[in-house]
């Protein structure tokens, strides 16, 4: 068996030699021409000149090689207690279904489909769908609200809109439409059509001569062929909080994705083809896209797509029942999960009562996973539990503990050793700009050198060069992952904060910039800082602090209230603000600078140091005691 370090050493010595090895795993209609396109950095492409099909990938060849009649998808919801199996044929068959009904919507090659669905069947079946006839789908999570939506319907300028009549949160029916229907009202850029997934529990309005019942349309349309597209076109657009109101659009392709993804599937998770793997999240994340849809598919797995919660529905024994009931090997979720599961059932009696002797292995990712929750996880579970950083960007994990090449030694608040791959670094600017590597032990900006591996993102969908400017501006050569943090003398990777201002709520990426826009806008607010603080679930939440216009003489508190209403409606109820206070000033620096960073370190009761350039220091203990009369400071 190859170690790690040799496999490391080699993918980044060889790395054209490493990946065209593993892209024999993937069935091409043309092979490529170079697996490396380096002529036009900073931008690299993979496999060009190859040509291929996702879907087919993901479902057809399953088929083709006599495995129609294993379990591609289990659909597990406890929210409408129904539990429902698709064999890769029935997959296939539906999915090539949907993909007629989007060509007899007049969907080509490159058009954009925006996907905008709960945690159904369907959800997937759309994306494979537009995979099938080289669409580009874009989906976009459901609990964002209609002006988010509007925002990325905008960019994406999508033909078609697929989406479903409602979502069931725990028990609480949330109507998808009338947030659908605002959206296209909000956007410039109007669909030609939605098609809407009737669920039986809330039905929906359907606009004549713009909207569609799906069943009606799927049981009406022909099946349609698997389109071969080029390697380097794009698969999908996946839009992620950027530092201002404008999400940016990740762009990913087809055959460096199918790539890297079969790659992990084997050699980071562990898994072999036939098993069941799991990932609890929801397809309007990244992780959803790649190892609730793509990843398990396309090396032959059984996925599980879960409609429910940790808690809640019904218990905090839920993740045990489906990982019993379906025979889960290997399951990935993220850390607030836990912290919900053990607030609840602190000593995993509800664990023991189930028989888990099978499985083989917990992921965590999303957000920082805090040493006590994965300690706990290891107690109750007994099986590896495994932290691996990745971003929206990555489309894969930058940084893990490799199960299928070597386990090496878990070292807690750590996310073990960078992924073959990955050539991680941790840098500072120096005094001309230029990016100098730092030496173990030491924090810095982690940073990957490029050529990123396959799967990355190539670009943002049409923005060469806010792409440029974002990620690989301030370290030329390599791309800048927005995240601090050290590698140690034993090269494990530590990854400590992020260095803009995206914070992570319940492991959903937020930007505080973008909600401070919407805060802003409210008539009596003059000014606002919005700061992720310590939550105990939800590892961060957003807490705003406002100064008031002069001359508003309405209570603080209705207009606070209605700030946080602001928020949940604009953006929708995950940036739900934890508080907004009212504050007579916030403190800045003599350049007028917000100090966000000393109010977050004040609300956590951590230490800091009095910035030299603060204007007025005596607003600092003005901050403190509002934020105590609110009773959001942590005790030191
Ligand atoms: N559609 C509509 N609303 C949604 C939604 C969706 N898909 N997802 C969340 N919301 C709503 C929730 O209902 C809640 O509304 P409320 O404030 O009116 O009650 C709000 O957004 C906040 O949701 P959330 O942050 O999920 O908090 P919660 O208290 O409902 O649940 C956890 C807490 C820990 C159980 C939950 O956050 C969780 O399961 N987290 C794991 C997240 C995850 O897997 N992320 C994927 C990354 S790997
Ligand atoms: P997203 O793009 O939503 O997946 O969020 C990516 C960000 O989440 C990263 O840039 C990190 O800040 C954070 N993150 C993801 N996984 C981890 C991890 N294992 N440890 C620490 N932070 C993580």
């Amino acid at each position: 068996m190859t170690s790690y370090a040799e496999t490391y050493v080699r993918s980044l010595h060889k790395p054209e030699e490493f990946w065209a090895e593993a892209a024999e795993a993937i069935e091409w209609e043309t092979r490529w021409e170079r697996v490396l396109d380096d002529r036009r950095p900073p931008f690299y492409r993979w496999f060009a000149g190859g040509r291929l099909n996702t879907c087919w990938n993901a479902l057809d060849r399953h088929v083709a090689k006599g495995r129609g009649e294993r379990i591609a998808l289990i659909w597990d919801s406890p929210v409408t207690q129904q539990v429902r199996r698709f064999t890769y044929r029935e997959l296939r068959d539906r999915t090539a279904r949907v993909a007629g009904l989007l060509l007899g919507l007049g969907v080509k090659p490159g058009d954009r489909v925006l996907i905008y669905m709960p945690m159904v069947p369907e959800a997937a079946i759309a994306m494979l769908a537009c995979a099938r006839i080289g669409a580009v789908h874009s989906v976009v999570f459901g609990g964002f609200a209609a002006h988010e939506l509007a925002t990325r319907i905008d960019d994406a300028r999508p033909r078609v809109i697929l989406s479903a009549s409602c979502g069931i949160e725990t028990s609480r029916i949330i109507p998808y439409k009338p947030l659908l229907d605002a959206a296209i009202a909000e956007a410039r850029a109007k669909p030609e059509a939605c098609v809407v997934v009737q669920r039986p529990m809330c039905g929906a309005d359907l606009v004549p001569g713009r909207d569609h019942d799906w069943q009606e349309l799927e049981d009406a349309a022909p099946p349609a062929d698997c389109v071969a597209v080029a390697a380097t076109d794009p698969l999908y657009i996946l839009y992620t909080s950027g530092t201002t109101g404008v999400p940016k659009g990740v762009v990913r392709d087809n055959g460096g994705h199918a790539v890297a993804l079969q790659w992990s599937m084997r050699n980071i998770y562990g898994v072999a083809p036939d098993e069941v793997f799991w990932t609890a999240s929801d397809v309007g994340w990244v992780v959803g896209h790649s190892y609730i849809v793509y990843g398990p598919l396309i090396h032959g797995c059984t996925s599980v797509m879960y409609e429910g919660k940790p808690v809640g529905t019904p218990d905090a024994g839920a993740f045990w029942r489906v990982i019993e009931e379906h025979d889960v090997r290997v399951f990935f979720t993220a850390p607030t999960a836990f912290r919900a599961i053990k607030r609840e059932d602190p000593e995993g009696k509800l664990i023991r009562a189930r028989d888990l002797s099978r499985f083989r292995a917990l992921f965590l990712a999303g957000e920082r996973a805090d040493p006590p929750t994965v300690q706990w996880a290891e107690e109750v579970l007994k099986v590896p539990v495994i932290d691996h950083w990745w971003q929206t960007e990555t489309g894969w994990p930058i940084g893990a503990n490799c199960l299928g090449i070597e386990r090496l030694p878990v070292k807690h608040g750590s996310c073990t050793k960078p992924v073959p791959g990955w050539d991680v670094r941790v840098l500072e600017a120096d005094s001309i700009g230029a990016a100098t590597e730092l030496p173990p032990g030491q924090i810095g900006a982690l940073a990957v050198k490029l050529p990123l591996p396959p799967g990355a993102l190539p670009t943002l969908w049409q923005a060469d060069e806010r792409f440029v400017q974002s990620y690989l501006s301030a370290y030329p050569g390599y791309y800048q992952t927005a995240d601090a943090g050290l590698i140690d003398r034993d090269g494990y990777i530590h990854v400590m904060t992020r260095t803009d201002d995206i914070i992570n709520v319940a492991a959903h990426r937020l930007s505080t910039g973008e909600i401070e826009e919407v805060v802003a806008a409210h008539p009596d607010v003059a000014e606002c800082a919005v700061m992720g603080i310590a939550d105990p679930l939800k590892g961060q939440a957003p807490l705003g602090l406002l100064v008031l216009k002069a001359g508003v003489n309405r209570p603080p508190g209705a207009i606070e209230g209605e700030v946080m209403q602001l928020v949940r409606q604009k953006i929708g109820a995950i940036a739900g603000l934890k508080a907004a206070i009212v504050v007579e000033r916030l403190p800045k620096t003599r350049s007028g600078k917000i100090l966000r960073g000393t109010m977050r370190a004040i609300a956590d009761g951590e230490e800091y140091r009095l910035p030299a350039t603060i204007d007025d220091p005596a607003i600092l203990p003005e901050i403190a005691d509002a934020l105590a009369r609110a009773g959001y400071l942590a005790k030191r």
